[in-house]
């Protein structure tokens, strides 16, 4: 039986995040520069994206720049913008004929302003499509986004819109960038680093985490299937008994 195949499509997460690592291994491996190993790796973006809409993963989350990304050489930012701005550009017309709906978690007023428009109009134009999200991690880190959330309660708070007796974690988590996303049952990390990153540290507090060794531009569609056959036969006990969890 092939991998897909293995799938069970009634058990299938509902949000998958990743962490797209080795893009810079993957080049210099080939003695190419960081930037091939990121075009290969917006390859991955879309060939990931695809399959996911097509088991009918309903959220996919990629982290594909971080706040502490901004450290980079320049160089290496200008031009991760730039492939950004063009891949958005360029791929609208499928996420319109896939029905996918963009959407981007961070911080926004930092990006360039030509990658903002073009972001702002690809969210704007996939606003009603239905079949997948594909949530873009741009100018993101969780303790930003924590951070970022204290403050909007904070300023409910002195509004009077919210007493200290409201403060849940239902209110936290209405206050993230992911208002309204579940949260990722599947984590999966490339090229054998084992952290999050400062990614969707709230959100990830019950996910699957699932590391490979290969470099993303090498994670093809075989690979992803592989991450969920696997996730598919955890089992998931969220700090309960293997006894107490009801089986079929
Ligand atoms: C990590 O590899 C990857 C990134 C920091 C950027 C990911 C970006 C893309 C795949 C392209 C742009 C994305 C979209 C959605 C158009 P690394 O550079 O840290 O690799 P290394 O650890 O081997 O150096």
């Amino acid at each position: 039986m092939s991998l897909k195949e293995q799938i069970d499509l009634t058990k299938l997460p509902k949000h998958i995040a990743i962490i797209m690592d080795g893009n810079g291994r993957w080049a210099r491996q080939q003695g190419r520069n960081r930037i091939f190993g990121h075009t290969n790796g917006v390859k991955c973006v879309k060939t990931t994206s695809e399959a996911c809409t097509e088991l009918g993963v309903r959220y996919l989350t990629l982290y594909a720049f971080s706040t502490e990304n901004w450290y980079r050489p320049a160089a290496e930012v200008s031009g991760l913008m730039l492939l950004l701005l063009k891949t958005i550009k360029a791929e609208l017309k499928t996420l319109l004929k896939n029905d996918i709906r963009l959407r981007v978690i961070g911080d926004m007023s930092v990006l360039p302003k030509g990658v903002v428009k073009e972001l702002n109009e690809a969210v704007a134009n996939t606003a009603n499509n239905k079949r997948m999200d594909l949530i873009l991690a741009l100018s993101y880190s969780g303790k930003q986004e924590i951070t970022n959330a204290v403050k909007k309660i904070v300023a409910q708070v002195k509004e009077g819109k919210v007493e200290e007796k409201d403060i849940n974690e239902d209110l936290i988590t209405n206050n993230l960038y992911t208002a309204g996303i579940p949260d990722p049952e599947l984590l999966i990390r490339t090229s054998g680093e084992q952290r999050v990153s400062n990614f969707l540290l709230w959100q990830l507090a019950y996910a699957e985490y699932y590391f490979t060794d290969v470099f993303w531009p090498d994670f093809k569609q075989e690979e992803l299937y592989k991450a969920i056959v696997e996730y598919q036969n955890r089992e998931r006990r969220f700090g309960k008994t293997s006894e107490q969890l009801v089986t079929k």
